[in-house]
């Protein structure tokens, strides 16, 4: 299979309906546009791709590509977040009874006013902490503790406990149940995988499509945000991504892999450097995660491939 850059923009992204059923730090949404240009030229032809995700986090792309293209016929998605991951499996396979505790939560929420419902988030994120749920409970909490939380903001401290503060939305939308049951849907032809990147390497081959958006390099010292995980990605997890790239590209697959544009400051165009092989686009977007709301502005980003130009 070859691949080349496609030169037209798709229209209608409106026809999708299942979308992020969370909301995610380095959400992709805005980005699909110029994913999709980089994507291969007549991919609706083929018949048979694999789509491999390795860090999917919300799922922005992965949402959005299904729906487009039918003739994925598989897909394989990773995260090393095992609350996350554990949450798409019980959307996957038990959505009755998750819908049932979340419809729970909400109703109780909902029905308490502010200082109450503070009271409320903080005993669900010691049970949540507590590690004692049941898979469909720490799915239900999982959503929960995203809808109410602070931003939105997926952040845990050294011993894996996340520790983000009570959100303030008025009105929080905590089970769409359209959303979660087309979500559903969609998910029952994806194998879901938990753990480091490199255990979806063994998928790569001919007719593979790799999009990979793994924590950004921070732009600035003070920009980091790094805690998806305990784990954080460092410049050498930065530079071993790089190798993953590059042996997948020889095992034939297609890859996209977006990151900062940490080229500004002392350590100049580092990207640029160690993809040098590979092409590198610059693009904008509108960065939403930020506790300071002047701070949520225009960024660049790259998106590094391997499409022949
Ligand atoms: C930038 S986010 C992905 C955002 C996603 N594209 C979206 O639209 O929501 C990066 C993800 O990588 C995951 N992650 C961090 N280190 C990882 C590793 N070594 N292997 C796999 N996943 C990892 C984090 O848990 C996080 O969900």
């Amino acid at each position: 299979m070859r691949f080349s850059r496609c030169s037209f923009i798709f229209a209608n992204m409106k026809s999708t309906n299942a979308k992020p059923f969370i909301k995610w730090a380095g959400g992709k949404y805005q980005l699909l546009e110029e994913i999709e240009l980089s994507l291969p030229k007549n991919l609706h032809k083929y018949k048979e791709i694999t789509y491999i995700e390795p860090f999917v986090g919300g799922g922005a792309v992965l949402f959005w590509i299904l729906q487009k293209y039918p003739n994925i016929t598989r897909a394989i998605i990773n995260d090393i977040n095992s609350e996350l991951i554990c949450t798409y499996r019980i959307i996957r396979n038990n959505i009755k009874d998750l819908i049932l505790q979340l419809e729970v939560l909400q109703k109780e929420y909902l029905s308490l006013d502010t200082e109450k419902r503070k009271e409320y988030y903080l005993s669900r994120r010691t049970e949540y902490n507590s590690k004692q749920a049941s898979d469909v409970r720490l799915a239900a909490l999982f959503i929960f503790l995203n809808k109410t939380c602070f931003n939105g903001l997926y952040r845990v401290n050294s011993k894996g406990m996340f520790n983000v503060p009570h959100g303030k939305y008025e009105n929080p939308r905590i089970c769409d149940k359209e959303n979660l049951h087309a979500v559903s849907a969609l998910l029952q032809k994806v194998d879901i995988l938990c753990g480091d990147f490199s255990i979806t390497e063994k998928y790569a081959g001919e007719s593979t499509i790799f999009y990979l958006d793994p924590p950004y390099k921070p732009i600035s010292a003070t920009s980091s945000f790094t805690s998806y995980s305990k784990e954080g990605f460092s410049d050498t997890e930065q530079i071993r991504l790089r190798d993953f790239c590059t042996r997948i590209s020889r095992m034939k697959s297609f890859f996209i892999a977006s990151n900062s544009d940490a080229k500004e400051e002392a350590e100049k165009s580092f990207f640029d450097r160690i993809y040098s092989t590979f092409n590198i686009k610059r693009v904008s977007a509108r960065r939403f995660i930020n506790a300071n709301p002047l701070k949520r502005c225009s960024v660049s980003e790259i998106l590094i491939s391997n499409t022949t130009q």
